[in-house]
């Protein structure tokens, strides 16, 4: 699999195993936050999402068909673990020992995200991030999962989106447990975080040494509006740079790849800085790709502003400009920066998907959007950029977080009534690209 360019497409736990409550799971924050009123769009839930829980094989059957070379999935830690320490939900271990088994068996490598939002609430009760102990914590969860799956699970993503995990969970209070915490404390979070994927990496590591982990990164997706030198960098700045801020990217991977905190931290919190710096070294050189999440673009003038490019921008059904700058001077970005491999794990539309008159779902601006998102791929190779991979989110439609069902990403549709999947145009234009690329035996 090493140096191996992986086409794949990815998903998470949450949003499409769902849970009758006879399986053995505990329960999360994301289903608590379900059961808050106003939470989520219709007071939704995924006690059934996708059923994949069920339908598992006839959703891998078709990822091998699509050709991909990977599929990312996320394990639920309280299905494993019910209360996020300790025993193991059999039923749970069982689960993700076929779902690992079927793959392998339709030819598909397996990529698991460890952490996809979904935090057992035994352990929120305690604190979740804030919990100095969360790294143990994490730490005995990814050991568990390497005596399961190690022999098997090659690629490892710690953490989905750590801006999210943390600042928009903890911070913002928008993602679930909804908390509100200060700014101070969010940095200890973001910390506990820093240490628990250290931590997780180091276990992984030690399993194989030729395992990978990788983070799975969400930014602000600034890209420079103007071919000039000036403009790239007033980007680049933006786009790593938010001082004093919980969701500056920089805050998060810089202490992974650089093995510091960002110079502004010393400004705005020089005690937490140097609180922190015997951690450093643990920190760092333990993550081997940076991965990251794209879905729209911000055009930077050399002011470092957003600059409103002329004409109408096409939004996509989420209201984000579909852009694909971003994903070309993003990448750069990250490696210039960073100086490892990077790989795309997220990049998708949401559009308006109806099934047509005559049976099928024809998504053109998704097969449009992917067929262009693989040219900047292209581009990003051709030059020399150390890209390995190109993951489309999502699998199927599912359960988007705080818009419930009423957003639809996946390259094949489903009948939520029915549980029936459809392939997409999308899923077939797909399929021809990664097809196109495969050495003809
Ligand atoms: C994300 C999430 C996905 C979302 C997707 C579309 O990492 O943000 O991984 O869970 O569904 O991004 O919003």
């Amino acid at each position: 699999m090493k140096n191996k360019f992986l086409f794949g497409v990815s998903s998470a736990a949450f949003q499409i195993e769902g849970d009758d409550g006879t399986q053995g799971r505990g329960r999360s924050v994301w289903d608590e936050f379900c059961d808050r009123e106003d939470t989520i769009f219709e007071g939704q839930n995924a006690r059934v999402a996708c059923n994949h829980y069920n339908l598992y094989k006839q959703d891998v059957k078709l990822i091998g068909e699509l050709g991909a070379d990977a599929y990312r999935f996320s394990v639920s830690w309280s299905r494993l673990i019910p209360e996020g320490r300790g025993e193991i939900n059999p039923l749970g271990a069982s689960f993700y020992d076929k779902l690992i088994d079927e793959m392998l068996n339709c030819g598909v490598e397996p990529c698991m995200t460890l952490y996809h939002w979904d935090l057992p609430e035994a352990l929120s009760k305690r604190g979740g991030f804030k919990n100095p102990d969360f790294p143990l914590w994490f730490e005995e969860y990814a050991d568990k999962l390497m005596r399961l799956y190690g022999d098997r699970v090659k690629m490892f993503i710690p953490f989905n989106e750590p801006i999210n995990a943390i600042h928009t969970s903890y911070f913002a209070g928008i993602f679930a447990p909804g908390e509100r915490i200060n700014k101070r404390q969010t940095f200890d979070a973001i910390h506990n975080m820093l240490l628990a994927n250290a931590r997780a990496a180091e276990v992984i590591h030690s399993a194989d040494s030729d395992n990978i982990v990788s983070v799975s990164m969400s930014t602000f997706e600034e890209y420079p509006a103007f071919d000039t030198k000036k403009c790239y960098e007033a980007a680049k700045k933006l786009f790593f740079e938010k001082p004093d801020r919980t969701d500056s990217v920089d805050l998060y991977l810089d202490p992974m790849f650089l093995g510091k905190y960002p110079d502004w931290m010393q400004k705005f919190c020089p005690d937490f800085v140097d609180k922190t710096a015997k951690d450093m070294s643990f920190i760092s050189g333990k993550t081997d790709y940076v991965g990251y999440n794209n879905y729209s673009g911000h055009p930077i003038g050399e002011d470092g502003l957003e600059i409103t490019p002329e004409g109408e921008r096409v939004l996509s059904a989420m209201g984000a400009p579909v852009d694909h700058n971003s994903i070309y001077y993003n990448v750069r970005f990250l490696t210039e920066r960073y100086k490892k491999p990077v790989i795309i794990t997220e990049n998708g539309l949401c559009a308006d998907d109806a099934v047509s008159q005559d049976g099928f779902v024809h998504d053109k601006e998704r097969a449009d959007y992917i067929t262009k998102s693989v040219a900047m791929v292209d581009k990003l190779l051709s030059e020399g950029i150390d890209l390995r991979g190109y993951f489309v989110w999502s699998m199927t439609d599912n359960f988007e977080w705080l818009h419930g069902y009423s957003k639809r990403f996946g390259l094949i549709y489903i009948d939520y009534d029915t549980q029936k999947r459809i392939k997409k145009d999308s899923y077939i234009t797909y399929k021809k690209i990664i097809d196109k690329r495969k050495p003809k035996v």
